[in-house]
């Protein structure tokens, strides 16, 4: 049976090969999008949201609205310097035909879990405010979820956004804490892993060649983001895997290699945002989560080549 995943996101050229990989993977069975600030504005990344769900043809599929803003913290910059003002690498698609459901991600998010207990896995791509604002509405939701597998965070690769902070941690810390804390089974996939996965040009290329919508409209949107990768690391075309790399940890966590161990979320100051492993388990107050330190990245690259262009 398929699991049945709730995808919260900020699309986002990479949060848009993972939506892509997701509906494209008879292993999992999307519930529905919610959307979040982080890579643009929310408005825009509920917008482009919708716009995914049509190209594949699920049109029906609900998306939620979600928060504008964090918790706490002021808001940062959106990384529209890596995936362009519209999210889209600056190609500006037509407005999507469908409407955003008439309530917020979170409440949208309890009523999910609460309407399959025990059977949704959470899929965080962006900042988790959404998914803490969830627990906050209902805590009794945390036991209802099956699991969550989210994209952020780093143990000992440093940060992207500060140098402690990987971006989606750092753009909500106080949610990442409520989130790290709350006890439900969690998966960090995080910079450790998604950094040591590279998309060359020629895969880049190859996807390309397949021709159908997906693809094609990845080839549109990555030109943008891989300019800035070669801009702030002199990557010459290539780029780091992060968002289909969670989304692939969920349809086959064998590709990746996990240790369990508290992680703590730092709120305050200059290192807000890091994500601190507690290896030799000194904060036994923090729950365990199950951190990805290792991946077979030829597998993953496979993976999601098979997906896309088939
Ligand atoms: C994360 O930050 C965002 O820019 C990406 O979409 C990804 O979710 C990587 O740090
Ligand atoms: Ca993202």
């Amino acid at each position: 049976m398929a699991t049945k995943i709730l995808i919260d996101t900020d699309p986002g050229v990479d949060d848009t090969m993972a939506i892509l990989l997701a509906l494209r993977s008879p292993e999992l069975e999307v519930v529905g999008l919610t959307s979040i600030f982080g890579n643009t504005s929310v408005e825009v990344t509920a917008q482009n949201a919708l716009r995914l769900v049509e190209l594949e043809g699920h049109d029906s599929l609900p998306v939620a609205k979600g928060a504008s803003r964090p918790l706490a913290r002021p808001l940062r910059q959106p990384g529209t310097h890596v995936h362009g003002e519209d999210g889209m690498g600056g190609t500006h698609p037509p407005p999507p035909h469908g409407k955003l459901l008439p309530m917020p991600a979170a409440q949208f998010i309890v009523e999910m879990v609460r309407f399959h207990p025990g059977e949704i896995t959470l899929v965080p791509l962006g900042p988790l405010t959404n998914i803490a604002l969830a627990v906050l509405l209902e805590p009794g939701i945390v036991s209802l979820v099956k699991e969550v597998v989210l994209m952020g965070g780093s143990a000992y690769a440093r940060g992207n956004a500060t140098p402690a902070a990987e971006a989606n941690i750092c753009n909500d810390p106080h949610a990442a804490s409520i989130v790290f804390r709350a006890g439900w089974p969690l998966t960090m996939v995080g910079l450790d892993v998604t950094t040591q996965t590279v998309m060359t040009p020629e895969y880049l290329d190859d996807l390309g060649k397949a021709g159908n919508p997906a693809t094609e409209l990845i080839h549109k949107i990555t030109p943008h983001y891989q300019a800035y990768f070669d801009q702030f690391y002199g990557m010459k075309g290539s780029i780091h895997t992060h968002d289909p790399s969670a989304v692939a940890c969920v349809i086959d966590p064998s590709i990746f290699g996990t240790e369990s161990m508290p992680v703590y979320v730092e709120t305050e100051g200059r290192c807000a945002g890091e994500t601190v492993p507690d290896r030799r388990r000194q904060w036994l107050d923090e729950p365990p989560v199950k951190v990805c330190l290792g991946v077979d990245s030829t597998r993953l690259l496979a993976l999601i080549k098979e997906r896309l262009t088939s």
